[in-house]
């Protein structure tokens, strides 16, 4: 039920059911971290692979101690210039956070969610919560607490409703080690945003060996609709005419041809408000039934560089050109 109790959401969680929280980037699908069933639950409700961690979310930086070995300076300056915000860190594990949760990995994925309702539960609690997406495995992640609802709403007894996410993508993920900062999953906080605190950056890229790397399914964030990534939409409204064609936009409208219905993701093309919009966007059209749903590729720069993976993914199994 779709809701805005806070301190009903702690008494659920306590008692170890699970909670869809909002966060400023997505909604969330959280349980107690300590509590084996209602993270198996996690699991279960989204059909997820148990091979894929979750992300630990806390509500005060001194938290941290009890979660970690330790700290390395980096990432500490890090986490206090973007905490709480879009931003998550792997950290090396205590034994105190069980396996499952890492997928027995050394490693934790940490953050601190900014998001006011978000924030208040967790320091309402005595625990943190994991949470990964509130989205069935390889769907489009939700950014509205009607969208949950869509997905899981008999299923959950709350459905914390914090509004539409105002990040609108997920966390940026990054490991530290020593100066080296590596991104494994591009997010809001961008690798320009980083550079300000070391010299040293680099993006993590999938290798064969290696398939499950944090958030590198190739197929993922994905529409039921057929979906292609172009950088010529004109060319492929007119490949596919005929057909029902979602566009998905960057700063102008689609070309104005029967059966094209459009949506535009930032008329001042600001990459930010993009990835606002991106998933309702996505999900409105998805909604649609459409034939095909045409994206248009984003700027390859700042921001638009996050985009461009999550609609990479959006289009993988289909179609990319
Ligand atoms: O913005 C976000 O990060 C959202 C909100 C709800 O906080 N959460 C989110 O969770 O996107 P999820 O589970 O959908 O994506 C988490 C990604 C996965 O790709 C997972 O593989 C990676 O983080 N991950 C989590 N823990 C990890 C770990 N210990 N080591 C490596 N990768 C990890
Ligand atoms: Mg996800």
């Amino acid at each position: 039920m779709i809701s805005n109790n806070i301190s009903w959401a702690a008494s659920v969680l306590t008692e170890g059911g699970l909670v869809a929280i909002p966060t400023e980037t997505v909604y969330g699908l959280a349980a107690n971290i300590f509590n084996a069933d209602a993270v198996d639950r996690i699991f279960s409700l989204k059909n997820r692979p148990p091979f894929n961690p979750l992300i630990v979310h806390i509500g005060r930086q001194e938290d941290l101690e009890g979660l970690v070995k330790n700290v390395p300076p980096l990432a500490a300056k890090l986490a206090a210039r973007f905490w709480p915000g879009p931003l998550t860190l792997l950290l090396p594990k205590k034994d105190t956070i069980p396996d499952r949760i890492t997928a027995g990995k050394p490693m934790v994925a940490i953050r601190m969610p900014d998001h006011p309702m978000t924030l208040d539960l967790l320091r309402s609690i005595p625990f943190p919560l994991a949470a990964p997406s509130a989205n069935p495995f390889g769907r489009i992640s939700p950014t509205k607490a009607e969208h949950v609802d869509a997905y899981f709403g008999n299923q959950l007894s709350v459905i914390l409703d914090g509004g539409p996410c105002q990040t609108g993508i997920e966390s940026t993920i990054i490991g530290v080690v020593g100066n080296q900062i590596t991104i494994y999953r591009k997010g809001t906080i961008t690798e320009d945003a980083l550079r300000a605190f070391s010299d040293d950056v680099v993006t993590h890229e999938k290798k064969d060996s290696e398939p499950i790397a944090p958030g590198m399914l190739d197929q993922h964030y994905a529409p039921q609709t057929k979906a292609i990534l172009t950088n010529n939409v004109n060319e492929l409204v007119q490949q596919y005419a005929g057909h029902r064609i979602g566009c998905l936009m960057f700063q102008t409208p689609p070309p104005e041809v029967a059966g094209v219905v459009g949506k535009v993701l930032s008329t001042s093309g600001k990459t930010e408000e993009a990835a606002t919009h991106l998933y309702a966007y996505l999900h409105e059209l998805d909604a649609m039934a459409l034939d095909i749903l045409i994206l248009e590729r984003m700027p390859d720069s700042g921001v638009g560089k996050a985009i461009n993976d999550r609609l990479q993914r959006a289009a993988a199994g289909h179609i990319t050109r």
